[in-house]
């Protein structure tokens, strides 16, 4: 593939998303073309495979050097305090999540960066939203902190767009599903944590109550997702920073029985927690034909295929930690 000349930063590089996404864009553009940052020090394979900086989002001098330093042009800001977390400290949330989107944002304007990725949620929805297939256009109803700075964040990036010709873009993300890093501290953590426990023991206890049915994505489609809107047209969207996008819905049930294909016996066990409030306020299922229409997007894999996928990935990940 042809490596074109962009200078990318990731915050929130050693997160769930940012290790598969820092890995990936340092394949598509080159290791050292792409500057991972992190308030956490990395683990030696993130360290040793390109540029690595540690970071504290919510100051936005030390941002700024980095930008300068490293000749930044485009920057993945992952770097967020997650749904459950947020609820044990809602400062905390409010801090990192705001200052540090609007840093990113102010830096973007006053750099003159090429252009930005900030994520959302499906946490910007809540009892005021239909259930089912929520559409692109609807009541925006956070009830967790983190919702709350998802939905200002997603104006701030909109005023941004229009107001200084900030080129920002983001989808609103289901609960993520992957092998590679844990999630930190969401509401959706139990659908990777299942299958982890699944492939170790055979049994599982769940924080969400069987019938609790939420949107979800596998990892390969999440970042499909991210490079998709990032390559886009700019002329082609009339949405920026708040795309609707999904894969699959199930219930913690489903998900259970798909596991017990291919792992017989397994059982999985429900004592909800805190957890319960928040994914009763989130939708079941999402209408994404806004991502489709304007950028094309189209997801690949659903329950039954990220459930194979899954295990392999973590059979192969427990023989090598045997040998
Ligand atoms: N996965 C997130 C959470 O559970 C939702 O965006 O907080």
């Amino acid at each position: 593939m042809a490596k074109d000349m962009k200078t990318i930063l990731v915050t929130g590089a050693i997160g769930q998303i940012g290790t598969e996404l820092t890995a990936l864009l340092r394949n598509r553009h080159g290791a050292d073309r792409v500057v991972a940052t992190d308030i956490a020090a990395p683990p030696p394979a993130v360290a040793e495979a390109g540029p690595f900086e540690r970071l504290d989002v919510t100051d936005p001098d030390s941002l700024k050097d980095l930008v300068r330093k490293y000749k930044i042009d485009t920057i993945y800001h992952l770097a967020a305090i997650l749904s459950a977390v947020g609820e044990t400290h809602p400062d905390r949330a409010w801090r990192v999540n705001m200052d540090g989107t609007r840093a990113v944002l102010e830096i973007a304007r006053h750099e003159r960066l090429v252009r930005v990725f900030v994520p959302s949620s499906i946490a910007v929805f809540g009892p005021a939203t239909p259930r089912r297939d929520v559409p692109q256009d609807t009541i925006l109803d956070p009830r967790t902190m983190y919702g709350v700075t998802k939905v200002a964040g997603e104006f701030l990036c909109d005023y941004f767009v229009r107001k200084f010709g900030v080129d920002v873009r983001g989808c609103r993300f289901p609960g993520i599903i992957s092998h590679e890093t844990l999630p930190g501290g969401g509401t959706t953590d139990y659908a990777v944590a299942i299958f982890y426990d699944a492939v170790r023991s055979g049994r599982y206890t769940c924080f969400l109550r069987e019938d609790t049915r939420l949107p979800m994505m596998y990892m390969p489609d999440c970042l499909k997702s991210v490079i998709d809107l990032m390559d886009a047209d700019f002329d082609r969207l009339r949405r920026h920073a708040n795309f609707n996008v999904t894969a699959m819905s199930f219930s913690a049930g489903e998900l259970a029985a798909e596991i017990g294909k291919h792992i017989p016996g397994f059982r999985c066990d429900y004592e909800p927690d805190f957890r319960q409030t928040i994914a009763d306020s989130w939708p079941e299922s999402i209408d994404d034909s806004a991502a489709r229409d304007e950028w094309g997007w189209q997801p690949s894999f659903d329950l039954a295929a990220m459930t194979v996928d899954m295990i392999a990935a973590l059979r192969k990940k427990a023989t090598e930690n045997r040998t």
